[in-house]
């Protein structure tokens, strides 16, 4: 799969998130010389930054198995149950959303992660009981957007955090220069920089618009991907200098537009320009707030002076 020979598989081959990085290096050594499982992991931040990436190189790093899944899958206990009878020992189980595992679910993980076992009841009425069976040890690696979203029972049994930022542009420049590398496309330093300057810090969406790039340059012959192209391709998609896309605008505008520049309600703003609220908080928000084109105060959302001129429009009360 193309797709998944994208992603790093060592921790050397992983650019950028270097604190991250430098500490599952040690922690991961460590864990190996004692012979044991690495500690549950937690990994957060705005998706597209690489989380399942680094799960998986985790797991290849520790030379076990990577078994994924995610929270909304598991709808009941059992469901769970029946992933953590089936590993061997060492592997890494993956949960993508863990946010969203229901709280039914949550309580069956708890004595999984802490004793390696599992409680369950069987039969039922007054001849119910409990019965204890032995898990494998293994390593949960969690993913979530915001750690803040996790109960903190379940927060606090993860022995290792981890955080994930937005990649600078020279971090995101050497991810679109390898990704092209892979797809035997010839790039040009400046376009690299281009695409890597408007991906919103983010190696998913550097990729995506690599392609489409790449689709451009090749209809028009081009050896090498140019600035020129590169420049036209983020324009037909409706890419700003900034990074920005349809939707920002939309939630930029609508903001200003709407509401004089805020403070506005999330769930206004939602209903006003017709997105998730969800959406808007998880994917959107964080990056605006990172490149300060909107602030958040007790009272809602405002759109900040450096947004108003990114739009050549006049700061409002100036
Ligand atoms: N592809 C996507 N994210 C990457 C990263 N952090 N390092 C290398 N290649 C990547």
């Amino acid at each position: 799969e193309i797709e998944l020979s994208l992603r790093p598989e060592t921790l050397n081959q992983y650019i950028g998130q270097d604190l991250s990085k430098n500490n599952l290096r040690i922690f991961i050594e460590a864990a190996k010389m004692r012979d044991e499982p690495l500690d549950h992991a937690l990994l957060y931040g705005p998706p597209g930054l690489g989380k399942t990436t680094l799960a998986s190189i985790i797991a290849n790093e520790m030379g076990v198995q990577f078994r994924t899944t995610a929270g909304p899958a598991i709808e009941r206990a059992g469901d769970l149950a029946a992933i953590l009878s089936s590993l061997e020992p060492g592997d890494v189980l993956f949960i993508d959303e863990i946010h969203r595992l229901p709280r039914s679910v949550e309580e069956v993980l708890y004595p999984a992660m802490e004793d390696f076992c599992l409680d369950i009841v069987v039969g039922n009425g007054p001849s119910a009981r409990s019965v204890r069976l032995d898990l494998p040890p293994f390593t949960l690696v969690g993913a979530t957007t915001r750690a803040g979203l996790l109960s903190a029972p379940l927060r606090d049994r993860f022995g290792v955090h981890c955080r994930l930022d937005y990649y600078d542009t020279n971090a995101l420049r050497s991810i679109v220069e390898r990704t092209a590398e892979i797809f035997g496309v010839d790039i040009d330093k400046d376009a690299a920089v281009e695409v890597a300057r408007r991906s919103r810090g983010t190696p998913r969406i550097a990729n995506r618009l690599l392609k489409r790039v790449r689709d451009i340059a090749q209809v028009k012959g081009e050896d090498v991907v140019s600035k020129e192209t590169t420049q036209h391709a983020l324009e037909m998609l409706q890419v700003d200098a900034e990074g920005l896309d349809f939707i920002d605008h939309k939630l930029l505008k609508g903001i200003m537009d709407g509401f004089q520049g805020g403070p506005v309600g999330l769930d206004t703003i939602s209903a006003t320009i017709g997105e998730e609220s969800q959406t808007i908080e998880d994917v959107y928000e964080p990056f605006l707030l990172q490149i300060g084109f909107i602030q958040r105060t007790p009272r809602g959302r405002v759109v900040t002076p450096k947004a108003y001129t990114h739009f050549n429009r006049e700061v409002p009360g100036s």
